[in-house]
Order: C-alpha cells, then sequence, then structure tokens
C-alpha cells in the first residue's frame, strides 16, 4: 500500500480547503522546478473547487505562467458540450485566469477518433515532459474523482483499453455503457508526485467504503490505484462521503 492519507471536511469548508492544498501543492513544485502540470479531473465535483481557485486569494497565489493545465480524462464531444470536462474547468476557471496566461492543453476533441485524440494528446504530454525537462514523460499534480461504480479518470471496472505496453493515454469506448472517450493511464495518472482525489456526497459513501475499507481488486474498482500510488497522496472526503467508514479518519 502507498503512503496515502484522508481528509475529511466539512461540506461548508470543503472547496476551500481542497483549494488551499492545491495552491500548496502548486507552490511546493514550483519552489524546485520551472514548470508545474497540474491534472484537472472532471465531472461535477470539482466545479466548487475550481471557482475558488479562480478568485482571490487562490488566484493570485498562483503563478500561472508556469502552470500547465492538463486533463485526465475528456468526453468525446465538442469543447462546448455540456458534458465536456473541458467545459466545466472554462466555465468554473479557464475563463478567468485568462489573463494570467496559463498553459492550457485540451484534449484535441476535434480529431477523427477518441484513438487519434489519445494518441495526440500523449505526444503533448511527452513534449511538455521533454519541454520541462523532465527525465521521461511525467505529471506533478492529479487531481482525481471517484465514480460510484469505482472508476477514476475514464478507467473504469471491466472497461479494457487497448493500449499497447508503456502507453500514456488510450480511447475508452463501451457502446453498453455509452462510453467514448480518452484518459490517462495508471502508468502515468498513478505516478505523480501529488495525487488528490476529492470526493464529496451522501452518493458516494458506499463506494468511499468499498475503496478504503474492503478487499475488492483494482480490476473492480480501479480507483483503488491510488491507494498503492508512490507519490504523495490525499484523499478529500466531505463528512456525507465518508459517513460510513467504519474506521474514521
Ligand atoms: C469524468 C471524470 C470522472 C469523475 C467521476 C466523479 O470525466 O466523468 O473524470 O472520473 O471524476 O465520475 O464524477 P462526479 O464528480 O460528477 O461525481
Amino acid at each position: 500500500m502507498g503512503n496515502y492519507s484522508i481528509e475529511v471536511v466539512e461540506k461548508r469548508l470543503f472547496a476551500s480547503t481542497v483549494a488551499d492544498e492545491i495552491v500548496a501543492s502548486i507552490q511546493d513544485v514550483l519552489s524546485v522546478q520551472n514548470q508545474c502540470s497540474l491534472v484537472l479531473s472532471g465531472g461535477k465535483t470539482p466545479g466548487s473547487i475550481y471557482r475558488v481557485l479562480s478568485r482571490p486569494p487562490c488566484v493570485s497565489e498562483i503563478d500561472w505562467p508556469r502552470v500547465h493545465i492538463f486533463w485526465g480524462d475528456e468526453r468525446w464531444v465538442a469543447t462546448d458540450a455540456p458534458q465536456s470536462n473541458y467545459r466545466l474547468a472554462h466555465e468554473t476557471l479557464l475563463r478567468f485566469i485568462e489573463k494570467h496566461n496559463p498553459n492550457v492543453h485540451p484534449v484535441n476533441t476535434a480529431l477523427g477518433s477518441p484513438e487519434e485524440g489519445a494518441a495526440e494528446y500523449a505526444q503533448e504530454i511527452i513534449q511538455y515532459s521533454e519541454a520541462s525537462g523532465k527525465d521521461g514523460p511525467g505529471l506533478d499534480i492529479v487531481l482525481l474523482g471517484l465514480g460510484t461504480d469505482g472508476h477514476t479518470a475514464s478507467l473504469f471496472p471491466g472497461v479494457n483499453h487497448n493500449s499497447e505496453e508503456g502507453a500514456l493515454s488510450a480511447a475508452v469506448i463501451d457502446e453498453q455503457r455509452n462510453l467514448k472517450r480518452v484518459t490517462l493511464l495508471p502508468n502515468l495518472l498513478f505516478s505523480a508526485g501529488r495525487i488528490i482525489m476529492i470526493v464529496s456526497g451522501d452518493a458516494k459513501a458506499d463506494i468511499v467504503r468499498r475503496v478504503l475499507e474492503e478487499q475488492d481488486s483494482t480490476q473492480d474498482l480501479p480507483a483503488k490505484q491510488v491507494l498503492e500510488a508512490p507519490g504523495k497522496v490525499t484523499l478529500f472526503l466531505d463528512s456525507a462521503a465518508a459517513s460510513k467508514l467504519e474506521k474514521r479518519p
């Protein structure tokens, strides 16, 4: 098991607490590196956190021109479609920080297929890693959500993505589950120096208990891989999401 910690936070303090941790993590990275990659998660949960990042004091505590924003996964839709993870970030964060010149690297969902999108995104990450002087493809800070079925990013239970050895990203296609996405893969996501999993709401209480207290495999619960990640891992849970844990952190 990796060296993870769990923070249970009251709902009313959740967004600001997580936003403060993201700011501190970026500052830590930039104190030893010239650039910092911040990988955003999708879904609905992070919107309130991105909004806090877009406002004072957080917005002026981040050296945005040295931050490179990526996505852990993206739905294969136009960037202005309601389901788009890019759109969520644009509505809650990016449109407010444009003047600060962050480096934004969206998945190119205008390409012909999720396979092409995944291949191009892997190259984007390789180019960023080389330009920022890393030894190999690597990311600094990864934000992750948790689905009620135990998925994270677009790593879903029982959904195989055709990816060769060492691939950084993949298309996730599953007609039955109406999935057409691009996701970063575990070897890239879970090797980040800093991983922040963000889970809130009653609906997540059961899956939080399963991930933290049951013996399911990482095949059955891909999100469990975060517990084995070698970096600094923190699971931020609001009180509702933590409400079914036997062992209260
Ligand atoms: C996505 C996300 C996904 C998300 C979880 C939680 O594109 O859907 O990346 O992994 O984080 O499904 O989503 P909610 O925050 O909406 O519950």
